[in-house]
Order: structure tokens, then C-alpha cells, then sequence
């Protein structure tokens, strides 16, 4: 009989699209054996999970944690312990810090910020109007993802022209990296922001007028096209609309690798929801109509829509709470109210505890190279799991969240189903709804076990590089 470090006992554990009533231990930072009750030998510590449920951590592969620049919003420490408290093993870090991510430099400098994570972490490289000659760096230097900001947003970056992006498609297809991508078009949304703020328009809702729909399909049926003629992989960061979804789809049949994820907000809240929440709920890409939320419900269950992730934006409350629209800094936090979220709509029959862990874990590890080592439970898979229970009931409170962005439109928000334990690579990070002592510091960049599988760079002989080398 086998002796290992720690045994959960009793719980379902969900993984792989399927649930079963087994034991699961853990020896070191992997996952050693899954079996039968009282099969699987003994260990050092054995925890008693009768009637809960085991899930592989969730994988949030957009977040925003501020550091550098904007620590005073949060930090690398902070955003982490958010994160463990949230059932959320791994997360994916944006490049709009201060100053961005945009070439080996800031790309080192975040490295060493981020030594004080508590959950593993992959850093998203910028790629911008003017970094395209930084690529080929902050692919050696470990980026683990690029992102591009088609449309402006908080930290105001530049949104790259088509023709700077065609050419970082054609640089990151030869890595099989993915493209992160903020497919909200800039030239739309600012000519009519300009004619909105002079009109004197500056309610709540006229922010969603500025970025009507066709930004969104616009800039995701664009971003395709390049993908399609370079082989890059793409992703559509929070799709807010129903209109987005058909270039999506069109683009997955056509053959593109591309992904797709969505928010809480965008499935929990809706146009009704502006009066009640002000400024609060200023966020881009918007807040759309109840028809929007019911598409992309929809989306997210029958895989039109890829993953679940947090857009986790945290700004303090002075920044948030403005009379003008205009004034009010974009996003909220939501890296820790995910999961209780989620797990609510599972106990409301919205979507099956087997589909959410697909969605949270399984296709951004996937997608983003991390799979098998993650997304999964199965033996020689990290220990990177969340214990759930799916009775227990809390009310979401701005005094209990662990970001210091406090400011959320899902305050008092009444959820029934919480992560009670967070184990990254076999340490417990979050025990019994309280931050472990040692978990600072614990958390690794992915680099190590990241295995892009090599894209199909495709018209390579018409890529810039080629064609200068003729
Ligand atoms: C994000 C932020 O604050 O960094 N804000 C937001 O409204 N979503 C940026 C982003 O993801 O667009
Ligand atoms: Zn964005």
C-alpha cells in the first residue's frame, strides 16, 4: 500500500465531463492516485470530504493585477489571495500596467513582482502598434500569451493598426502562442464618445451607446480574417453580445483556431441593471441587453463560447463612483466572485457542474498549453484542485473581498455554492474560507509545463520577414 502526503476522502470528484464518488491523493505537487474509498492506501493527512465535491482549479486567463503602476488597485499578493479565495489555481496576467509589458524589460521587472503569487500564473506580453520588433524577445524571455488591444480601455494603450497587427500574427504563428484579443473597435467607439460627451451625454447608459455591437462584431470578424491568412491562434476576450458569436462560430468552422470566452457580468447582468448600479457597472466591452445575456448563455453551454474568465479590473472606490459616466474608471473586480457565482447558476439549473469545470478549467489549460499538467484530475496532474461545497450559502460583501478593488456590481448578491479549499501543486493556499499562511510565494509561472502545440503557419512566404529576406 502506498503512503502519500494527503488524502481527500468521501468527496464527487468532476473532471473530464464526468462525476465520481472517489478518493483522490496527493503526494508532492501531483495528484498520485484516484480510487475507490479507503483503497487508496494511507497518508500523513487524511480530510474527510463527504458530500462535497473535488474540481480542478479554475484557470482565469484574463486578469488584471496592476503591478507595476498601479499597486494602490492591487498587487501581485493581493490579486493572488483573491484568486485563492475564488477557487482559482491559475491565472493569466494583462499587459496594462504601468508601464505596460511591452518588451523584455517590464517583462523581467513583472517577473520578479510576481514572485509573491499565491496561485501559478502566466504573463501576457503586449503586442502593440510600436513594440512589433520586442516580439521575438518576450517570446524568449517566457511570455506566456500576447495580447492586443483592438479598442481602448483602461491604461489608454494605443490600439495597434491592422497592419501592425497582421504582422504580430505573423511573427507569434511561428511560437503557437495565443493572441489574446480586446475585440472592441477604437475608431468607432471614439468618434462617438466625442459626439456624446459634446452633446453633454454622460449617463450611465450612454456608455453602451458609444460601443454599440458592431464594434465588438467588427473587430472579432477582422481579427479572424488575419488569423485565418496567418495561422495564429486567437482568442475573443469577454464577449459581451450576441452579435459577436456568428463571426466567432463562422470563424471556428472556417477552420481558425480560435477561442472564446465570457464574464460573469455579461451573463448576470443586463441593460435594467444601469440604474441601480450607476457608474459601478461602467465596464468595457458594455453591459448589453437581457437578449444578449439569454445568447450568450447559450453560447457558453453549447461551445460556441469557450471558457469562463473574470476580466478581474479592479480600481478603488473613488475611481469608480463618479456622477459623469465618462469619469468613472472602467471594470470590477471578479477573480474571488466567479466560482460562488457560477456555482449558483449550477444549483439553478443554468449550466451542470461537469460543463462549468470544462469551461473554468479544462479549455483555458487547453487552449493556453496547460493541459494535461492541468484542467484535469487524474494521476500525475498537478494537485491544482477546489473543494466545493455547493449548499453553502454567502452573501458577497465588499468588506470580505481580498482585492483591494472593493467596488462590485455584485454586491449582496446572494450565492449558494463556494470553493471551501484551493490546493495549488499540492499546497493549500485557501483552507475553510480563510488565506493559508504559506501561500505567498507559492505560485510559479506556467513557462515550465507550457506546451503550445506548434501552430500551422500559414501565406508564410507572404510574411513580412520572408519577403524581406528574398
Ligand atoms: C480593464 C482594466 O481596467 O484594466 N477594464 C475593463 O473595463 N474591462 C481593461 C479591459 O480588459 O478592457
Ligand atoms: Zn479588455
Amino acid at each position: 500500500m502506498k503512503h502519500h502526503d494527503l488524502i481527500f476522502s468521501g468527496a464527487h470528484v468532476v473532471s473530464g465531463g464526468v462525476t465520481q464518488l472517489i478518493d483522490l491523493a496527493i503526494q508532492g505537487e501531483k495528484i498520485s492516485a484516484l480510487g475507490a474509498t479507503g483503497t487508496l492506501g494511507s497518508a500523513k493527512k487524511i480530510y474527510d470530504v463527504t458530500g462535497k465535491y473535488i474540481i480542478p482549479g479554475a484557470i482565469d486567463v484574463h486578469v488584471h493585477f496592476r503591478e507595476p503602476g498601479y499597486s494602490y488597485k492591487e498587487d501581485w499578493h493581493t490579486g493572488t489571495q483573491a484568486a485563492a479565495m475564488g477557487g482559482v489555481t491559475t491565472i493569466f496576467e494583462m499587459p496594462n500596467t504601468s508601464p505596460p509589458t511591452r518588451s523584455t524589460v517590464e517583462l523581467s521587472e513583472k517577473k520578479a513582482l510576481a514572485k509573491k503569487a499565491c496561485v501559478d500564473f502566466g504573463i501576457y506580453g503586449l503586442l502593440g502598434e510600436d513594440n512589433l520588433d520586442e516580439l521575438d524577445g518576450l517570446i524568449s524571455e517566457g511570455a506566456n500569451a500576447f495580447k492586443c488591444f483592438m479598442g481602448n480601455t483602461f491604461g489608454n494603450l494605443p490600439s495597434p493598426s491592422t497592419g501592425a497587427m497582421l504582422e504580430g500574427f505573423e511573427k507569434i504563428a511561428q511560437t503557437g502562442l495565443r493572441i489574446s484579443l480586446h475585440a472592441e473597435t477604437a475608431s468607432i467607439m471614439a468618434l462617438r464618445q466625442k459626439k456624446l460627451e459634446e452633446a453633454g451625454k454622460n449617463a450611465p447608459l450612454h456608455h453602451l451607446d458609444a460601443r454599440p455591437e458592431v464594434v465588438a462584431i467588427e473587430a472579432v470578424s477582422r481579427a479572424a480574417v488575419l488569423a485565418e491568412w496567418t495561422g495564429a491562434r486567437i482568442h475573443v476576450l469577454h464577449i459581451s453580445s450576441a452579435g459577436e458569436l456568428r463571426p466567432l462560430n463562422e470563424a471556428k468552422v472556417r477552420g481558425v483556431d480560435i477561442t472564446g470566452e465570457t464574464c460573469p457580468c455579461y451573463l448576470y447582468l443586463d441593460t435594467s441593471d444601469y440604474k441601480r448600479l450607476g457608474s459601478i457597472i461602467r465596464v468595457n466591452p458594455p453591459v448589453r441587453t437581457k437578449g444578449d445575456s439569454e445568447e450568450i448563455w447559450k453560447a457558453l453551454n453549447n461551445g460556441t463560447i469557450d471558457m469562463i474568465s473574470t476580466d478581474h479590473a479592479p480600481h478603488t472606490a473613488a475611481e469608480k463612483m463618479k456622477r459623469n459616466i465618462w469619469e468613472a474608471d472602467c471594470g470590477f473586480p471578479g477573480v474571488e466572485t466567479q466560482m460562488p457565482l457560477m456555482l449558483t447558476a449550477v444549483n439553478n439549473g443554468k449550466i451542470s457542474l461537469e460543463h462549468y469545470v470544462k469551461v473554468s478549467s479544462e479549455n483555458p489549460a487547453r487552449a493556453f498549453g496547460l493541459w494535461p499538467q492541468k484542467g484535469i484530475i487524474s494521476v500525475g496532474a498537478h494537485a491544482d484542485i477546489t473543494v466545493v461545497d455547493m449548499q453553502k450559502k454567502e452573501i458577497i460583501k465588499a468588506a470580505n473581498l481580498h482585492s483591494r478593488g472593493k467596488i462590485t456590481p455584485f454586491e449582496n448578491f446572494e450565492t449558494t455554492g463556494a470553493p471551501i479549499h484551493t490546493v495549488v501543486r499540492g499546497r493549500f493556499v485557501q483552507r475553510d474560507r480563510q488565506i493559508c499562511k504559506n501561500s505567498k510565494g507559492h505560485g510559479k509561472q506556467v513557462t515550465d509545463i507550457q506546451k503550445m502545440p506548434p501552430a500551422r503557419p500559414i501565406n508564410s512566404e507572404h510574411a513580412i520577414e520572408h519577403v524581406l529576406k528574398k
